[in-house]
């Protein structure tokens, strides 16, 4: 079966169901980096339902993870359970391999086999590099973590400071520099000393 557009609902509701179960990606995330895997994949002229497949699925079990306490798991957990509703909706092989490559090196553990799986975690950046990324995550975190300031600027830097490296295309480094640079200054600007 081919990642038709049926089969690709289904795997967008899927984690879109798990968005809303456990509050985490948070629903503007999802959209950002979906809206951004498809520009890429178009501008770079790669296969577009395989970038889709792979942004819905990448951190599909990030929410559960974060719940039970593991989220170093998330990657992990999130190709599982990806990898059997690919299979549950007979997805070919070859295409299966390549979404499970785009969950599986989202966060740069292992290379990229193709490069769908480099835009989706381009694309991933955008969640945090991006100015709504930027300020989405920053009520996420007052409302999911804690009410101190202190504590919530020094995770918004060390994410960014995160994504910034994990970016492998020029094209999404040229657009999000000037974005990284910002946040860290108006970060430092915000510390108390
Ligand atoms: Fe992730």
């Amino acid at each position: 079966m081919s990642l038709s557009e049926e089969v690709l609902q289904k795997l967008r509701q899927l984690a879109w169901a798990e968005t809303e179960k456990y509050g985490t990606p948070i629903p503007e995330h999802f959209v950002i980096s979906e809206q951004k895997g498809i520009e890429l994949a178009e501008k770079l002229g790669v296969d577009v339902n395989i970038v889709k497949a792979g942004c819905y699925l990448m951190d599909c079990k990030l929410g559960q993870a974060l719940k039970e306490g593991k989220i170093q798991d998330h990657v992990a957990m999130s190709s599982k359970w990806g990898s059997e509703w690919l299979s549950e909706l007979r997805v070919d092989d070859d295409l299966k391999n390549k979404v499970i490559n785009c969950i599986e090196a989202h966060h740069g553990a292992v290379p990229f086999s193709c490069l769908e799986a480099e835009i989706c975690a381009n694309a991933d950046c955008y969640r945090f590099l991006s100015a709504r990324g930027f300020f989405a995550y920053m009520t996420l975190l007052g409302k999911r973590d804690s009410e101190d300031l202190d504590k919530n600027l020094q995770f918004m830097e060390s994410k960014i400071d995160e994504k910034h490296k994990i970016l492998s295309l020029d094209i999404c480094k040229k657009e999000t520099e000037e974005n990284y640079q910002m946040f860290k200054k108006l970060i430092m600007k915000s510390r108390k000393n």
